[in-house]
């Protein structure tokens, strides 16, 4: 079985490991589950090591017309997060492994959890409103500075840290523009993914879209936590996830093991 892996991240190219330093689950304790996607399921574990607590996200191996459709979403996750580590805004990446059953991702621990759990504990007043929008928009910009666009920008891909700060996270399915082949003009994708209900019309629609979009889910999310209400045309889209088969990814990524 080979590894791709890397440990301690630096956000450039992703180091090789030696034998003795490959992490695997046996070096974390699971102690509880924080949540659940699509594809994944993220405990909340301890390093042994270190007594260290950390999220561990793992993501069931599995295929669909024989293609290991979760090994790109988890390989273009672990890219994005390391070409993107070194900022407050976004999740930092601690290690990367994987086993015959699943791909793990191993992630700070953000004990705030996600922005849709603070929105239904509690009201959330203007003025929070505002800093967590602001907060959100820097790190959608960090993102796309690095010629990336998210694609699942929503509340449950929006982490609170300790002090109160928002972490952008889940880039299972963000995509990294070519820097060599994209013109100013030429920075287009397409492919029908993220989450109906904060996707624009160019995505629902199958149309070239760019980083725009993930502005657009910006300003559902805006309506959604001033107004208190789920936009009525999107109700029937919120739960409704497209198919997995769909997904695209950052180009040039190829999974082994
Ligand atoms: N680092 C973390 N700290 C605390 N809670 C987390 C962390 N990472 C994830 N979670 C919790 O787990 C939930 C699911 O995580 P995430 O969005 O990364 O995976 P996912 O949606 O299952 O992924 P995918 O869309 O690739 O299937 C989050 O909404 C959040 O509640
Ligand atoms: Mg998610």
């Amino acid at each position: 079985m080979s590894y791709f892996l890397v440990k301690h991240c630096t956000g450039a190219a992703l180091p090789a490991q030696s034998a003795s330093s490959i992490p695997c689950l046996d070096d974390y304790e699971v102690l509880r589950t924080l949540g659940a996607g699509a594809n994944a399921t993220v405990y909340l574990v301890r390093e042994k090591h270190t007594s260290s607590l950390y999220a561990l996200k793992a993501v069931d191996k599995y295929t669909v017309d024989g293609r290991k459709v979760a090994c790109r979403a988890v390989v273009n996750e672990q890219v994005a997060l390391s070409e993107l580590n070194g900022s407050d805004l976004i999740l930092p990446l601690h290690a990367c492994f994987h086993d015959t059953e699943n791909f793990y991702l191993v992630t700070e621990y953000l004990p705030g959890g996600d922005l849709q759990q603070l929105q239904i504990s509690r009201v959330l007043d203007v003025e929070a409103v505002r800093f967590y929008m602001a907060e959100l928009l820097l790190a959608i910009e960090h993102v796309h500075a690095h010629n990336i666009v998210h694609r699942d920008v929503k509340p449950e891909n929006i982490f609170i840290d300790m002090d109160g700060h928002v972490v952008l996270g889940d880039f299972g399915i963000a995509w990294q523009f070519d820097r060599d082949t994209s013109t100013p003009d030429g920075y287009f994708t397409r492919g029908r993914v993220g989450t109906p209900a904060f996707s624009s019309p160019e995505v629902l629609f199958g149309e070239d879209y760019s980083f725009e979009v993930d502005l657009w889910a910006f300003g559902v999310i805006l309506y959604e936590m001033l107004s208190g209400k789920v936009r009525v045309d999107c109700l029937s889209l919120r739960f409704i996830p497209f198919k997995v088969e769909n997904i695209g990814g950052i180009p040039g990524q190829h999974c082994s093991g």
